[in-house]
């Protein structure tokens, strides 16, 4: 196997030894950004006089060709890609080829490729999470006047509508776009000519090659730039999170898709039949989703693991990063893009949605409310419809069913006026207060929503 090193060593390495290091096979992930490094370094190379502007010339051809050619062509006898790179460059250019380690170290050159590749994948989630959000948009919109129960324990407590519920998911990954736009701004930042851990006594100039790589400047210490993990951190955090959400969302599907709820039906080319048993629609997807979010959150765990306790200066613990890395990246894109298939899939069955508000006492509240604003204090308000909730479940009739007689009956200090807000539509009409389910606060979050939609990338955004 082919490595940039070996000078001092008497001895080769053992091969189990050398297949315990090797990490081409993740590394070939980043490796057109790991060739953009070099094409940066090698032009700043040439600029400041450190090597001749042809043999700049040369390095930067060669290295266009291998960008052309990709990676099919990169030898994979290398330790990493670095090395791979190098090698494919000498087979193009010959002997200069190894002019382009001047005033670099793999310390700094792998720091670079992360950053720079998570830019990408970071900016690539970001755009996905928008175009989720949209169909949340779209699906809170058509279903605007849809009525469902909404809960709290997982029992019915008030009546919402499933626009309000859906855009409850908007705003969650609103979020995370937001977290992923910070990140990509404070991750920003070039390690490139920090050299192994001290800098270089070349003439280097940092700030042009971080701006030839679109970094917004150069990372000021060089220690701390090759030592610097906590961006991979932040952005394995983000996965989780993001999984952590789509995981509760797609359990939502689940449930919802089961006889029981019969509330949403998922589309064909979304769920799958069972082998034995020729009824079954299996939400199988879902509930892959719900569990990578596992994946996600240990990948994290991973990470965080490793870095504890690491001295200042490279480590080789660190190489450990990027599988998890990339695992994380690729999870959560993937299932940001299949919620979005799911979502504009799902069919909601309104009726059943709706017909779970009748009977489920869920507008209990909304008759404390009608009695405290008549000015009984609401303590007491809570106690007697308590007890009005008691005497229908006595009865084996909902709320709803009350009649003016029976309320008189049953109540007699509270007017039959009472009854009509105890209808489910009613209800979520009511409940107008910023942020609520009522309607005109519910098309309120709408425009909000669509203006942030229109916005580019994701700011601050309430
Ligand atoms: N594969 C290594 C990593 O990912 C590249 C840097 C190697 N540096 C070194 N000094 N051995 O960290």
């Amino acid at each position: 196997m082919k490595k940039l090193w070996g000078g001092a060593h008497r001895e080769p390495l053992s091969p189990s030894a050398e297949h315990y290091g090797n990490s081409l096979e993740s590394d070939l992930v980043f490796w057109l950004e790991d060739v953009h490094g070099s094409i940066a370094h090698a032009m700043m190379l040439g600029e400041t006089g450190i090597i001749t502007k042809k043999e700049s010339a040369l390095l930067v051809k060669g290295l266009k060709q291998i960008v052309a050619e990709g990676p099919g062509k990169l030898p994979t006898d290398a330790e990493d890609i670095h090395t791979a790179v190098e090698m494919r460059l000498k087979k193009i250019v010959g002997e200069v080829a190894g002019k382009l380690h001047t005033a670099r170290s793999r310390n700094d050159q792998v720091a670079t490729d992360t950053r720079f590749y998570l830019d990408g994948q970071l900016r690539l989630l970001e755009g996905f999470v928008k175009l989720l959000q949209k169909k949340f948009v779209a699906q809170a919109e058509a279903h605007f006047n849809t009525l469902m129960p909404g809960s709290t324990h997982q029992q019915h407590a008030q009546p919402i509508t499933l626009g309000f519920h859906l855009l409850a998911h908007f705003w969650a990954l609103q979020r995370h776009g937001w977290r992923i736009a910070r990140l990509r701004e404070m991750q920003s930042y070039s390690p490139l000519g920090s050299a192994a851990l001290a800098g270089t006594s070349f003439p280097i100039d940092r700030r042009r090659t971080s701006s030839l790589l679109g970094f917004t400047a150069p990372i000021p210490n060089a220690l701390d730039a090759t030592s610097d993990r906590s961006h991979v951190l932040d952005a394995l955090h983000i996965c989780a999170q993001v999984m952590t959400d789509l995981s509760r969302l797609a359990n939502e599907l689940v449930l919802w898709s089961t006889p029981e709820f019969g509330w949403v039906s998922l589309p064909d080319s979304h769920t799958t039949g069972s082998s034995i048993m020729p009824q079954k629609r299996n939400p199988d997807f879902a509930e892959l989703m719900r569990g990578r979010a596992g994946r996600a959150v240990g990948n994290y765990v991973s990470v965080a693991t490793m870095m504890k306790g690491l001295v200042l200066g490279y480590n080789r613990d660190t190489q450990e990063d990027k599988p998890p890395l990339f695992d994380s990246l690729d999870l959560a894109v993937a299932s940001v893009l299949l919620m979005w298939e799911m979502i504009a899939g799902a069919k909601f069955n309104t009726e059943r949605m709706a017909a779970a508000t009748r009977g489920d006492f869920s507008t209990a509240t909304d008759l404390a409310d009608f009695l405290a604003e008549k000015g009984v204090p609401f303590r007491t308000a809570h106690e007697q419809v308590g007890k009005i909730v008691r005497a229908c479940i006595d009865r084996k009739i909902g709320l709803e069913d009350l009649t003016p007689e029976l309320l008189k009956k049953i109540a007699p200090k509270v007017p039959k006026e009472a009854l009509k807000v105890l209808d489910p539509r009613a209800s979520v009409n009511s409940r107008e207060s910023e942020g609520g389910t009522g309607p005109k606060a519910v098309a309120k979050q709408l425009r909000q929503a669509k203006a942030l939609l229109k916005a580019e990338g994701f700011k601050k955004p309430y």
